[in-house]
């Protein structure tokens, strides 16, 4: 690992399983009981509001009841000790990778713990119930909606991510399908610009070729097993 300066980390739903929370394309491919284009879409939020805002209270209500795992830990001593770069990704909206203590991370698919205001922009931070209609704190319209990044919707911070991945010495793919993209092209950006690439997941992910290697089984294994590797090499 010598010379590896800056790391790039991508990390999704089955970094958070073995807390207990569902991934999105589990057994029949529902996520928590619905079709994904039932509560995950804009047409969702403007057909159904009731339905989507509770779905998302739903899983904000879940993250008390949940703790970040050996993985989230790892990633976070990483984050403190590694002394090059370092950027962690999460598709995830859970907020279990900064409850570990990660700090330089990006949320590309929105946070259950923030309301976006549909009229202005505006994110708060947000923990309680939201149900349609409450209005935004910065405007008034009643316009604030989950702020999750819904399919069709532009992903958070995609500037920032592509720059990092252009500077990438290791890219690293933690527990996702690779089904849904901008994120499922990042490791043949990274890969483009000359970083070495390596999977972590339960099964080989749909993108799985592209990486150098790929190491197979559950990520409260695997990500301690590879940051102690990274950080005494
Ligand atoms: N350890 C490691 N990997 C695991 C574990 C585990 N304990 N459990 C499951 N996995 C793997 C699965 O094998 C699967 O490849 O995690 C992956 C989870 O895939 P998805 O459920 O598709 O989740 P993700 O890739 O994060 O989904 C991407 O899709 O619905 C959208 O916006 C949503 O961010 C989400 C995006």
């Amino acid at each position: 690992m010598g010379d590896i300066q800056n790391i790039v980390i991508l990390t999704g739903a089955g970094v958070s399983a073995e807390s207990g929370v569902a991934t999105f394309r589990g057994p029949g491919g529902l996520w928590e009981g619905h079709r994904v284009e039932d509560v995950c879409t804009p047409e969702a939020l403007w057909r159904q509001p009731e339905l989507v805002h509770r779905f998302y209270d739903d899983r904000r209500a879940k993250l008390g009841t949940v703790q970040p795992n050996a993985a989230h830990e790892a990633l976070a001593r990483l984050d403190a000790e590694w002394p090059g770069g370092l950027l962690l990704v999460t598709q995830n909206v859970d907020d279990l990778h900064e409850r570990a203590g990660s700090t330089r991370m990006i949320h590309m698919h929105g946070e259950l713990t923030s309301a976006l205001c549909a009229s202005c922009g505006t994110r708060v931070p947000w923990q309680a119930p939201l149900p349609p209609g409450t209005p935004c704190p910065a405007c008034q319209m009643a316009a604030l909606r989950p702020d999750i990044v819904f399919f069709g919707e532009m992903p958070y911070h995609m500037d920032a991510i592509e720059a990092a991945l252009a500077q990438a010495d290791l890219f690293v793919s933690i527990g996702t399908s690779g089904a849904v993209y901008p994120a499922a092209g990042f490791v043949r950006t990274a890969k483009h610009h000359g970083a070495q690439t390596l999977e972590l997941n339960l099964d080989p992910s749909e993108g799985s070729i592209w990486f150098d290697e790929s190491r197979m089984g559950t990520a409260g294994t695997l990500v301690p097993a590879w940051v102690e590797g990274v950080l005494s090499s």
